[in-house]
């Protein structure tokens, strides 16, 4: 099967020569192809160029993309997208004047959520992780990272970790797994953290990697929640299972979990609200992707990731959504790219290589996915006839997207 597209206004993030991420300056250019076509052939990116250029060729479907801006689709590296019911009280409680810390520590937050989903049925929460799956997709994700953490008991866990992996077997677009058994010590386990941890490194663990249910694994390194010494445990043992770390840091406090990730290698280091020059320094010529998740700021109304001073210092950033029911009910990484712009300061060609090659690199896939480069997958937004690219961002309440393409074919 070979499909055509034509007459592309813009073909946006062209890499000839493929990297794996971009940093500092690098991500201030975006490279693009105005008036291009682009050829798929067997799912994957096959060729692309100017339309002078275009060669021969016998198509069994043409799309033409008049006055239309194509990109690669989205790689949301950071979402919780399997979980069960809302948390739609604690909005408003928030609204009211309370916390989120208030709210967690009087039993709602992570524990509210991991009742619900330890009283739903396995069947039950597929349906309800489906139906976000599908949203996102139709939003322009073409991959996407699911962690668990609301089971906090070792059926639990397993049950939304099946989940994930039975998404990944119906659906078309990349998943990755994320055992995020250290999201909070649930309740019985409050004045017995060692025991809940033992808990995770011996029998959590064995039984993920036994089943191959996870490729990362995560710890929330927070005040209040899992120390740095915690999480190094908790990390140490992951690895030793086989599981990358990606973890949550410095969303509320920075108590050392940057330096923690970069000591264990961690694939990413996720939120980074709360930034002090020594987190910023120990990033510096590292392997590790920063990954700010700016719907979650703008939800809970906390600080931004100083994303502007961080490229400034040479680093890179990826964007995702962080999609959950208690800090950031929302899966919309156009959303994500225009905040980013919006309140963080980033230019519209760094917050999509940001959220494009960058989010790739943040979820292991670099290689195959991110960016439009001969003999990657062929996933693709084409966007409604629009002025240029910079509507993404500036008309941040619209819906741009006409049609998304996961591995060549058109999303119904
Ligand atoms: O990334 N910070 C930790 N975990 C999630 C929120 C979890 C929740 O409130 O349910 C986050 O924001
Ligand atoms: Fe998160």
């Amino acid at each position: 099967m070979i499909t055509l597209i034509t007459n592309i206004k813009e073909l946006l993030q062209v890499r000839e020569i493929p990297v794996s991420k971009v940093s500092g300056a690098e991500m201030t250019v975006l490279p693009t192809i105005k008036n291009a076509f682009l050829i798929i052939k067997n799912n994957v990116i096959a060729d692309f160029g100017s339309m002078e250029n275009l060669p021969e060729i016998k198509a069994d479907k043409t799309i033409d993309a008049t006055g239309r801006v194509v990109s690669p689709t989205w790689c949301d590296s950071h979402t919780h997208i399997v979980y069960a019911g809302n948390r739609e009280q604690e909005f408003v409680d928030r609204i009211n004047g309370f916390t989120y810390e208030e709210i967690a520590n009087r039993g709602g937050g992570i524990l509210n959520s991991a009742k619900k989903l330890n009283e739903t049925s396995e069947e039950d929460i597929y349906e309800q992780s489906k139906a976000r799956l599908e949203e996102i997709m139709h939003l322009g994700t073409g991959a996407v990272e699911i962690k668990s953490g609301y089971g906090l008991t070792i059926e639990g866990e397993l049950k939304m970790l099946r989940v994930i992996k039975k998404l990944a077997e119906n659906y078309p677009i990349s998943i990755k797994a994320t055992f995020l058994g250290a999201h909070a010590f649930p309740l019985h386990y409050k004045e017995n953290k060692a025991g809940y941890i033992d808990e995770i490194i011996t029998q959590m663990l064995p039984e993920i990697a036994k089943n191959k249910l996870a490729d990362y694994i995560d710890v929330f390194c927070e005040s209040g929640y899992f120390s740095v010494e915690e999480t190094e445990k908790i990390m140490e043992a992951g690895i030793q299972f086989g599981l990358k770390p990606k973890i949550h840091v410095n969303q509320f406090n920075s108590i050392g979990g940057i330096q923690a990730g970069v000591k264990f290698k961690a694939l990413s280091v996720d939120h980074l609200e709360i930034m002090k020059p020594e987190d910023m320094e120990a990033l510096k010529n590292t392997e590790t992707m920063p990954v700010a998740l700016p719907s979650c700021s703008y939800f809970l109304s906390i600080p931004y990731t100083p994303a502007r001073e961080m490229i400034n210092a040479g680093l890179p950033i990826a964007l995702a959504t962080d999609f959950n029911p208690g800090s950031t009910p929302s899966g919309n990484m156009n959303f994500v790219v225009a905040t980013a712009c919006i309140k963080m300061k980033m230019t519209p060609e760094e917050a999509i290589n940001a959220a494009t090659i960058n989010g790739a690199y943040a979820m292991g896939i670099s290689e195959t996915h991110g960016s439009i480069t001969k003999g990657k997958k062929a996933n693709l937004i084409i966007t409604k006839p629009i002025s240029s690219y910079y509507q993404i961002p500036y008309a941040f309440g619209s819906n741009l997207i006409e049609s998304v393409l996961i591995e060549g074919q058109i999303l119904a």
